[in-house]
């Protein structure tokens, strides 16, 4: 499957093609600039700073054996006090006791890839911020399924004869939905389930080699003592679909050329992680061939710490900003759903949940600007009509006025620059290139 996305590949530090990905174990090698790219238990580890990457999990590793002593100690020590009654006592009795085991078995899936608790330690706790979603996905089965009403609210969106195609999932999580719509729509094209947090796709990994996990959900609000902490023996929903592939990236930079998939889709990820989700509709249509698909689902629950007012879009906003960026929504569907729900537990939340069907067209023009400025555009590049050329501030703008003779494209000024040397072979020539037409274009006035 790896070989199907030969040559869709990029190096996250530098941008340059990378190739096909050896077989396992090997990692990569970027012929560009040289960086190393490990796998962590058979998935590939496609970050920039992959090094400095693993020593903050081991790090955070380091602050969960910690925190979870600490934990128990203090459970220990809460019990005893003569004023708990039996039931109390039952419940710290029963989290306490949990505390090692759950150490053991989350340890247990990192020391596998080679990743031990090390260093100081550190604040920040992100590496366990998902396990209610592991739990969901692989552990509450028919007692509480919000898995199944999600996956048909998406596939009623879908027109007849839908095929997924090569697919990216942007912040699978633990990977259900991928693994999900690969078993729907099987093909050997890949789908690749891509996440930042490795801790769900660990768990993922093993379930899809035919392995079970064991883990323990600890709700935070339990509805009796008996259920402060409950080991799961996890699940794999279905045999392996052909194509599902796991991979550890940053979803808002993803290692891919432009038009590598025929399908992307965005499950509660979107209003989750960019800071400004009006810039990142570029690159999922950056990421998708023409006419290629976008599965959105989720709601529209933002961060506030990290989202401005402004940028905290309703589905009517949504809805503008992705047809700004060339999408046509096909279908969607708009509804309630719960989320999250444990059934050990008595919180939980029920969301609005757009589910919807896009297809990638071209971008919309804006009054302001050519269509030749799109980031799309392969035709010819009329000159645009710069009254000074000497005024100009860079050398290289210079050079592309000269090249502009209203038959080249960008791809043609972009390949004779790489061959004089006046741009670098990193990747990103051609974007420099379609940078410096627009200021080309406003130096015409
Ligand atoms: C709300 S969860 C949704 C997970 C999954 N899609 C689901 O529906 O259950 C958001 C996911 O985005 C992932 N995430 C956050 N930032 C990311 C990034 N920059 N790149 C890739 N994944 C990211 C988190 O690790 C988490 O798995």
């Amino acid at each position: 499957v790896v070989g199907g996305l030969s040559g869709l590949w990029v190096c996250p530090a530098c941008r340059a093609a990378l190739g096909a990905l050896p077989p396992e174990p090997e990692g990569l090698r970027c012929p560009g600039c040289d960086a190393s790219y490990p796998r962590l238990g058979g998935i590939p580890l496609l970050l920039a700073d992959a090094a400095s990457i693993q020593d903050q999990w081991r790090r955070q590793l380091a602050s969960f054996v910690v925190e979870t002593e600490a934990a128990e100690r203090y459970l220990w020590a809460e019990l005893v006090l003569p004023e708990r009654v039996p039931s109390t006592r039952r419940r710290l009795r029963r989290v306490a006791e949990a505390m090692p085991e759950h150490r053991r078995s989350v340890l247990e899936l990192f020391a596998e890839v080679g990743l031990e608790p090390t260093g100081p330690g550190t604040a920040d706790a992100s590496l366990l911020d998902y396990v209610t979603l592991i739990h969901r996905d692989y552990g509450w089965g028919a007692e509480a399924d919000e898995v199944t009403p999600a996956l048909d609210q998406l596939l009623g969106t879908l027109p007849p004869r839908f095929q997924l195609g090569t697919t990216l999932v942007l912040g699978a999580g633990s990977g259900r939905l991928a693994w999900d719509l690969a078993a729907r729509f099987p093909s050997t094209q890949p789908v690749v389930a891509l996440d930042l947090n490795p801790l769900p796709l660990l768990v993922t990994q093993r379930l899809l080699r035919g392995r079970p996990v064991e883990l323990y959900e600890l709700p935070g609000h339990p509805r009796s003592a008996d259920q402060a902490a409950v080991r799961r023996l996890l699940d794999a929903p279905a045999p392996r679909p052909p194509g599902l592939e796991l991979l550890i990236a940053d979803g808002l930079s993803p290692p891919f050329c432009s038009a590598s998939f025929d399908t992307v889709v965005t499950p509660w990820f979107l209003d989750q992680v960019p800071a400004d989700l009006a810039l990142f509709l570029p690159e999922v249509a950056r990421l998708l061939r023409p006419g290629g698909a976008w599965l959105h689902t989720g709601p529209f629950v933002y961060g506030p710490a990290h989202t401005r007012p402004a940028h905290r879009y309703g589905q009517d906003e949504f809805f503008e900003l992705a047809q700004q960026s060339g999408f046509e929504i096909t279908t969607s569907t708009y509804d309630a759903a719960p989320y999250l729900c444990s059934p050990l537990s008595t919180q939980g939340r029920k969301e609005t949940v757009l589910s919807m069907h896009a297809i990638k067209g071209q971008p919309a023009v804006t009054d302001s600007e050519p269509a030749w400025l799109a980031v799309d555009y392969d035709g010819p590049i009329p000159r645009p009509h710069v009254s000074d050329a000497r005024a100009l501030p860079l050398p290289i703008l210079t050079s592309i006025l000269e090249l502009i003779d209203g038959t080249r494209r960008a791809t043609d000024i972009t390949r004779v620059l790489l061959a004089r040397g006046e741009l670098a072979d990193d990747g990103n020539a051609e974007v420099v290139v379609r940078g410096c037409l627009r200021v080309l274009w406003k130096a015409a006035g």
